[in-house]
């Protein structure tokens, strides 16, 4: 069973390595922002749950919340569910962002990670789920569609083609 909660202090060391290891796929497992490997953990757990509430966001951000998958004890991936869009949500970013770690992929994590969080998606109001996927990451565009994801069309950001989704989620 998959549980989806907040990160604590605890978390830092693993979550240190998921980080590390999300790097390698151009992607990050961290809320961006969290570049300083010398960065102080407890700031960005105070960042994670200022965003939550909509509290000190950094220019340009919405709120966001932010939460660790767990399974049998081991953060397996992660979740970002932003409660509302900008501009560039709009264009390319979306109201959900999920990553699970390589270690534990092709699982059905990122599927269920993603069945959850537009139970809390919904929870938060937002019927209208906007989700991006670069077009030739087959993996995401299968879990997109399997949530019933209706192409609305395909943007090109800064030389990469990326594919606009929506799923009705009321
Ligand atoms: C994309 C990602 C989240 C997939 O995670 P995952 O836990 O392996 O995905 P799942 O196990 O739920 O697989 C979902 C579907 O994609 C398929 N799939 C998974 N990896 C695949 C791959 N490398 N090639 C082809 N199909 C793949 C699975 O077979 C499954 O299809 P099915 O339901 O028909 O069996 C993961 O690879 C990842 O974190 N990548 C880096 C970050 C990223 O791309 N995030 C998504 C953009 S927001």
């Amino acid at each position: 069973m998959m549980i989806l909660r907040l990160p604590t202090l605890a978390d830092e060391k693993v979550l240190r390595l998921a980080d590390s290891e999300l790097e390698l796929d151009g992607s990050n497992f961290l809320l961006d922002g969290f570049q300083e490997s010398e960065a102080d953990f407890q700031e960005y757990l105070d960042r994670v749950h200022s965003s939550l509430v909509g509290e000190n966001l950094l220019p340009g951000r919405v709120p966001s919340t932010f939460l660790v998958a767990v399974v049998d004890g081991e953060i397996v991936g992660r979740t970002s569910i932003r409660h509302e869009l900008n501009e560039w949500l709009t264009n390319f970013g979306g109201h959900i962002g999920y990553a699970v770690r390589p270690g534990f992929r092709r699982r059905g994590y990122a599927t269920e990670i993603l069945s959850q969080s537009l139970v809390i998606a919904s929870n938060l109001g937002i019927a209208n789920i906007l989700m991006t996927s670069n077009d030739d990451n087959v993996a995401s565009i299968r879990i997109i569609e399997k949530h019933g994801g209706v192409l609305e069309n395909k943007v090109d950001q800064d030389g990469v083609l990326l594919r606009r989704y929506w799923i009705n989620n009321s």
